[in-house]
């Protein structure tokens, strides 16, 4: 297997209230260490160079818990680090996640400062009711004024989550919802449809959901706005305009190498002895006090390999290619295909050539992605 792309993810574990449908590795916590967090991950950062060797990042992604919580200013040791070792160059991609809720904390402009150049913000619904059922801390106005904020400041790639399916949303608020999204000129779109996941305040106490029919509902709206916006579907859950997929998203989806740093943070790397997955200790104050950081290191098996590379990989509407697959795998694609890959030949859900869902098979995945299992 050859030297892959290599992605680094940086993991901030904090928010000022957990919200109840999520699952990430996020606390509620007065008064952070974040000083102390900024030096932890630089420590963190050198271990893995000196373990798996030092290459440039194609990508850097601030994702949480609330990363926009975190000062910039105890951000910069990390970014010297990174420049000091040309780890990043003015073209790399660096997003960082937001929570509209942060706004007041001023951190904006700090993080453009630094040269993050992709905000990400978690807007969810511009809807008072979905965003109360939600259990939010912010309302629609704050998250346009987020929006309008990071423009004015020079951020040029931007991206909106929302989700759909959720308390309280009927279709005609999610067509309301899509409609600000295009009224502010977003190039990239991510689109969940809320799912209910366990050790969530939603899993042991679960709200009323909307019906299939409701759903489906929605699900043609959504596809029409989205449509009209000028934005392509590239993945499950993902839109852009062209050219504006996100690097470090596709750098997963088609099975690169990431560095995952902080607390619970995942990597996977490639190495001389094979792929290696890496964790680190979910919690914030292990992590600061780095007792039992690098928690465990996994080594993937062969038939692992495949199937995971292809769980990513056919999330994506253009899939991914033999030449990628064996790259990434070091496994036969045409064996591979044989072997597993039979039933859904014989259904024509997939494209002869390489790894990629027909037109059937788009709207089979699940299926798909079951006979992987
Ligand atoms: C880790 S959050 C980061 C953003 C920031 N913490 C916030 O919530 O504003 C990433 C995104 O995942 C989505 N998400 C989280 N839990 C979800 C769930 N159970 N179902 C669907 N989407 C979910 C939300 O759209 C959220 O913005
Ligand atoms: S959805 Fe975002 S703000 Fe809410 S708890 Fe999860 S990470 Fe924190």
């Amino acid at each position: 297997m050859r030297d892959l792309p290599r992605a680094l993810y940086v993991h901030i574990p904090w928010c000022i209230k957990k919200c109840p449908y999520c699952d990430f590795n996020s606390h509620e916590q007065a008064d952070p260490d974040f000083a102390g967090y900024g030096r932890a991950l630089v420590d963190d950062l050198d271990a893995d160079l000196e373990r798996y060797g030092s290459t440039p990042f194609v990508s850097l992604f601030f994702g949480g818990g609330t990363p926009s919580l975190f000062p910039p200013k105890h951000l910069e040791p990390l970014f010297h680090r990174l420049n000091d070792l040309s780890l990043i160059s003015s073209g790399t991609e660096v997003s960082l996640e937001s929570n509209p809720g942060t706004l007041d904390l001023g951190h904006l402009q700090g993080y453009h400062d630094l040269g993050i150049n992709r905000l990400s913000v978690g807007v969810q619904s511009f809807n008072r009711d979905v965003l109360k059922a939600l259990g939010r801390i912010h309302d629609g106005g704050q998250a346009v004024a987020m929006i309008e904020r990071a423009k004015a400041i020079g951020f040029e790639r931007l991206n909106v989550d929302l989700m759909h399916g959720t308390p309280d949303q009927t279709p005609a608020i999610a067509r309301e919802d899509l409609n600000i999204v295009r009224d502010l000129g977003i190039s990239h779109l991510s689109w969940y449809q809320l799912t209910i996941e366990p050790n969530t305040s939603f899993y042991s106490k679960p709200p009323k959901l909307p019906n299939e029919d409701t759903l489906e509902a929605t699900e043609e709206i959504g596809s029409t706005v989205i449509t009209s916006m000028g934005l392509q579907q590239y993945e499950v859950s993902a839109f852009a305009t062209p050219g504006e997929e996100a690097k470090h998203n596709m750098n997963y989806w088609e099975f690169g190498d990431y560095f995952g740093i902080g607390a619970g943070a995942h990597g996977k790397i490639t190495t001389k002895r094979g792929v290696v997955r890496t964790r680190r200790t979910r919690q914030p104050s292990n992590y600061l006090a780095r007792t039992d950081v690098h928690a465990e290191v996994h080594p993937l098996s062969d038939g692992h390999l495949g199937t995971e590379c292809l769980m990513n990989g056919l999330r994506l509407k253009s899939g991914i290619s033999y030449t990628y697959f064996k790259q990434r795998t070091g496994l036969d694609p045409v064996e591979f295909r044989a072997a597993h890959l039979m039933e859904a030949d014989r259904l024509n859900l997939l494209t002869p050539e390489r790894f990629q869902t027909s037109k059937l098979g788009w709207r089979h995945l699940n299926h798909i992605l079951e006979m992987l299992i």
